[in-house]
């Protein structure tokens, strides 16, 4: 492996506020008691992040407020290392931020986000960008893009030949991807996502399975389903089956999905069989799922293969 590719990750950054409920019962109109933290979100930005600690060069292009949350952001991204030349900083709106409420069992309860911002990446915005589409290995995308940017964005990398791997980031979101599936070299979306993107509804492991094939059918690379600690369903045009979640200790599962996408992404950079590209993928959710943060900051290459070999 030599681990140097140009990694080009489009989508958003935000700031992430996390209300952990200290109490088994939540009420809806008083003030509960919880853990609050905040750290750097957005899942294009996690998923930039991911890369780079996986050893890829990485740009990122996104937009952010000119106010404290975007300034922070950018200059985090520009300590770890991503190319951030791309990045639209702007008066107009907000940051984007992202606050969920987690039960003490850990799920999320209820979650507002304000992605805005993101529609200042425009067809002309990536139009004028159009070198570093051309000149990525792998661009990666989340499911925030307006579907006139996502339209460019995968006009260009056609032109290009430029595969394109997809996260389905939201369940409201993952249906913009739809009309790109047979573009995407590869596609993550966890089960509700799916669900969406489909119109579906799996009653069962096997309807996942089946809905994996169906992405596959529909013209998607390597599309992966995951389902949280039950892992996932993956399906190529040749070949289909369900793998395990690594047995971890749960911190926070939160940023998993992100870090797979990460490793899918790199392991297409890498050119790696698809099932390899999958098992690379649930190292670097486990990965994630020991570390408090949403991108764990020990993540490497070097971590995910121990991992695989035990
Ligand atoms: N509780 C858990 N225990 C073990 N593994 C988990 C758990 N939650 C997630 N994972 C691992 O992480 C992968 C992705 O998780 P999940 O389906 O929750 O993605 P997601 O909803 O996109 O997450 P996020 O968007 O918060 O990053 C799973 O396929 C599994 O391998
Ligand atoms: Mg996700």
């Amino acid at each position: 492996m030599n681990g140097e590719h140009d990694m080009l990750v489009i989508g958003t950054a935000a700031l992430d506020i996390k209300v952990h409920a200290r109490s088994l019962a939540i009420e809806p109109e008083l003030s509960n008691p919880a853990v609050i933290d905040s750290s750097f979100g957005g899942v294009a930005r996690n998923i930039a992040e991911n890369l780079m600690r996986l050893g890829s060069e990485v740009s990122l292009i996104t937009a952010v407020g000119s106010d404290d949350a975007g300034t922070q952001i950018l200059q985090q991204l520009r300590d770890v290392g991503i190319r951030t030349d791309a990045v639209i900083v702007t008066e107009d709106y907000n940051t984007g931020a992202f606050v969920g409420v987690y039960q003490l069992d850990k799920r999320l309860r209820v979650a507002f986000d304000d992605m805005q911002v993101i529609r200042l990446i425009t067809p002309g915005y990536l139009n004028q960008h159009r070198r570093l589409l051309r000149d990525a290995d792998v661009i990666c995308v989340d499911a925030n893009l307006s579907a006139r940017a996502l339209e460019t964005l995968f006009r260009l990398a056609r032109e290009n030949d430029v595969p394109v791997c997809a996260d389905a980031t939201t369940p409201l979101l993952a249906p913009r991807l739809h009309p790109f599936l047979p573009e995407l070299a590869a596609l993550a979306a966890n089960r509700a996502e799916a669900e969406a993107l489909l119109g579906t509804h799996f009653r069962n492991e096997d309807e996942v399975l089946q809905g994996a094939r169906r992405l596959a059918q529909l013209g998607v690379g390597l599309s992966i389903i995951t389902q949280g600690a039950e892992g996932l369903s993956y399906a190529t045009s040749d070949e289909s089956g369900r793998l395990p979640a690594f047995n971890v200790e749960v911190v926070d599962p939160v940023g998993a999905g992100d870090a797979l996408t990460a490793a899918v992404a790199y392991g297409l950079a890498e050119g790696l069989p698809s099932t390899e590209v999958v098992r690379l993928g649930l190292a670097a959710a486990a990965q994630t799922i020991v570390c408090a943060q949403t991108v764990c900051p020990y993540i490497s290459l070097e971590a995910l293969y121990e991992r695989l070999v035990v």
